[in-house]
């Protein structure tokens, strides 16, 4: 089976209802990154992180999958797909992708804001968490997210995975934060690129442009990636 990566974002789930970021009205233009994205902003006022996070975990609780999500799950009969997705949310999983990797954490996870909490995450069902609520070790649970100014810990797995492609699709993702962008310079230059994206988005190299929105753009590219096998 031929390997094809996926490269989602924010726009990815915008028709399931969860804002994108940087379109107008998207979340940077309600708060500010250094309110709410940032370690600096979680050691001044770590209730106010806590807020955001839990309205983000509440909305994402509340949506479900959209149709594009669903393509992208079905497609694993064809191909050997793996989703690396810089979205927090698990609507690829639950619609049935099998093989996603989280660039920027998981919305329903939550760790501790003590030492080596990477290695300390659990499940969260509830979509509130309390200032208060603690890890086993007494430390207050945080989202289990990546902030700005934080290492990404997923990145150099998620490198090897585009060095294998042979498709890579990017879809719903301004390509503006780095180093999640630059994941896509990792692709062979063999491979075929595709882009979907309502607006126009600067990629470093040839894409066939899609210029939709998830859903429409997916169905007619599965079509396509469908066929091309026969
Ligand atoms: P952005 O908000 O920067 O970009 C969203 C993209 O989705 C834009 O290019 C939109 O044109 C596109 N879009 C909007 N509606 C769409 C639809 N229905 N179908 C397809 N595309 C659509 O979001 P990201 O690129 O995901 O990180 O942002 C990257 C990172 O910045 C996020 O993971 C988050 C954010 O700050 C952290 O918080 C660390």
């Amino acid at each position: 089976m031929k390997k094809l990566v996926i490269l989602s974002g924010a726009g990815m789930s915008a028709e399931s209802g969860l804002g994108t970021f940087r379109d107008q009205g998207g979340l940077w233009d309600q708060y500010k990154i250094e309110d709410v994205a940032t370690p600096e902003a979680w050691e001044k006022d770590p209730g106010r992180v806590t807020d955001f996070y839990n309205m983000r975990r509440k909305e994402c609780y509340a949506a479900t999958p959209n149709q594009g999500h669903e393509e992208i799950a079905k497609l694993e009969k064809y191909y050997d797909v793996t989703v690396v997705t810089q979205n927090i949310d698990d609507l690829h999983e639950r619609a049935g992708s099998t093989d996603v990797l989280h660039l920027h954490g998981e919305i329903n996870k939550v760790k501790s804001a003590g030492p080596n909490a990477e290695k300390k995450y659990y499940q969260q069902n509830a979509w509130e968490v309390k200032m208060g609520e603690k890890c086993p070790e007494g430390y207050q649970l945080r989202p289990h997210v990546v902030w700005f100014g934080e290492a990404v810990p997923m990145l150099e797995k998620a490198a090897r995975i585009i060095e294998k492609a042979d498709l890579l699709v990017v879809v719903g993702t301004s390509l503006n934060v780095y180093p999640a962008a630059g994941l896509v310079d990792y692709v062979p230059s063999k491979a075929d690129c595709y882009i979907i994206d309502p607006s126009e988005v600067t990629v470093p190299r040839k894409f066939d442009v899609i210029r939709e929105k998830a859903t429409t753009g997916l169905k007619k590219l599965s079509e396509t990636l469908i066929r091309a096998l026969d």
